[in-house]
């Protein structure tokens, strides 16, 4: 069976952005063990804020009013096996677009009623939305990996919300280092493997390795060398 891949990066830089560097490749791994993988980029898409009427869940329930781009993207994430977000680190969250998109998805293609189960509260998804596994590709300034903590959290309580599987995240720290080392020879191409790598593990065996996650967040540059340590 073919898995069905969906992956959206919110960067404003898009190809050239930090984020698409790790995203790219792990993209790629996935398309050689065979899934069937889609890439959008939100800068491209009309993708309006929620307006918060709830318009989706009582007058037209599973369906929003603003007929924009998420028109194209709902048929594609109901049917995707794995959905991947990606989004440059903005004051230790996601940015603004990503948000947007979260917002768009979890109220409408979740049921009106709540349900309280195992001890949190919770709208189930809707009947025919399958389950799936969510996965978060992100870059960030700062030098240390700590920084996508909340982050990972937020993705953590999102797949709780779409009841799918989080299984992990692609994460570069001190990303403003990885460019300038590919440029510059091949000193950094090993991140870039372990991301194909990622990828290559997530479609053979629906995990990623934990060495491998670190192995895409490893030490590029000491942190003398990449900001001023103050006491
Ligand atoms: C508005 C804004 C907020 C940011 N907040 C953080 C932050 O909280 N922590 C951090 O380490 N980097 C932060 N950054 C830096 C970005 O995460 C970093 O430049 C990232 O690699 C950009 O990815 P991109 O090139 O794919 O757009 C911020 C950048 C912007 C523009």
């Amino acid at each position: 069976m073919t898995l069905k891949v969906i992956a959206v990066n919110s960067s404003p830089n898009m190809e050239n952005g930090n984020t698409d560097l790790i995203l790219k490749p792990f993209l790629e791994g996935m398309r050689e063990r065979g899934a069937k993988v889609e890439l959008f980029y939100t800068k491209k898409l009309k993708i309006r804020p929620c307006q918060g009427e709830f318009h989706c869940a009582v007058k037209t329930p599973g369906e929003c009013f603003q007929k924009d781009d998420m028109m194209m993207l709902y048929p594609k994430l109901v049917d995707a096996d794995i959905w991947v977000f990606a989004s440059p680190l903005y004051v230790s969250s996601i940015n603004g677009p990503m948000k947007n998109l979260w917002d768009r998805i979890i109220i409408p293609m979740g049921e009106v009623h709540t349900v309280f189960r195992n001890g949190r509260s919770h709208h189930p998804m809707r009947e025919g939305i399958k389950s799936g596994k969510v996965v978060l590709v992100s870059s960030c300034g700062y030098w240390e990996v700590d920084n996508f903590y909340m982050l990972v959290e937020l993705t953590k309580e999102f797949g709780f919300h779409s009841e799918r599987e989080y299984v992990g995240a692609l994460l570069r720290p001190h990303a403003y280092a990885l460019k300038p080392m590919l440029d510059s020879g091949n000193q950094a191409d090993d991140v870039l493997e372990a991301a194909r790598s990622a990828g290559h593990q997530l479609i053979e065996q629906g995990k990623m390795s934990l060495k491998t996650l670190n192995d895409v967040s490893r030490e590029l540059v000491p942190l003398e060398s990449y900001v001023s340590v103050v006491e």
